[in-house]
């Protein structure tokens, strides 16, 4: 079973979004786990039952007075059950820091909704890439049990530019970050892979052994690239006939 999680960072008007739901809502993936993650003001519009929901960010406290921000009791009752966190987008761009990072991946944890970590190197961090993921990973990990979470490792280079790392280069991170955890915090953890992710590259991308699923930007926002995408993971897609 692997799991196909759409993120749609900021994008989409209410129209848009909800004739994208329109569509998804009829399709039955049978060996897939679909996970859609809208932006906040849209979550209850998706209320299908053939995929699960998760949300973009969580507040780094509890219910209560901070004005725009979304708690974790909120996404609870929306039905959420995966949060995305630590983005690169959000460590970067809006400078998330990794004692935030930890707060929220606690709280997510502590109301039994499934984080999924966010890792991954710059390209000019390329020749310390597991010195990187290291420090992201045991900035979250340290001083708190951890029995249940989602690693997508997204090289920060490869997101939105059609670039991505070779077959044998992503085989070999998501295996060395399953090995890093389990030897160092005696879990199993599922790893995703994300960035530049398409209708043209996931055939390839499905042959890699580690990976347990797909964190999709860009092409999860078209519903027929993300249906093809589907159909790969699905074993469906014959190249032959399309
Ligand atoms: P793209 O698929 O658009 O490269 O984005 C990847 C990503 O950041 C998903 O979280």
């Amino acid at each position: 079973m692997k799991r196909i999680v759409s993120n749609h960072k900021m994008n989409l008007t209410k129209e848009e979004v909800q004739a994208f739901e329109r569509e998804v809502r009829n399709w039955h993936p049978k060996k897939s786990e679909l996970v859609f993650c809208p932006s906040f003001p849209y979550l209850s519009y998706f209320d299908g039952t053939n995929y699960s929901l998760g949300s973009q960010n969580v507040a780094k406290t509890k219910m209560g007075a901070l004005t725009g921000e979304v708690s974790v009791e909120q996404l609870k009752s929306m039905n959420v059950k995966y949060t995305i966190i630590g983005h690169s987008e959000r460590r970067n761009l809006l400078k998330e820091t990794e004692e935030e990072i930890k707060i929220k991946v606690g709280l997510c944890l502590e109301y039994g909704i499934t984080p999924i970590l966010c890792i991954g190197e710059k390209e000019e961090e390329l020749d310390r890439k597991e010195e990187i993921l290291k420090k992201e990973i045991d900035s979250v990990f340290q001083g708190q049990s951890i029995k249940n979470i989602i690693i997508a490792y997204e090289p920060i280079w490869a997101i939105g530019t059609g670039r991505t790392p070779t077959q044998a280069e992503i085989q070999e991170t998501l295996q060395w970050i399953k090995d890093y955890i389990k030897e160092n915090y005696q879990i199993s953890c599922e790893t995703l892979y994300g960035g530049s992710i398409n209708d043209q590259n996931i055939e390839m991308l499905n042959q890699i052994p580690s990976i347990d699923g797909y964190l999709i930007g860009g092409a999860s926002l078209k519903t027929e690239k993300l249906k093809k995408i589907i159909e790969v993971v699905e074993g469906e897609y014959d190249a032959r006939y399309n």
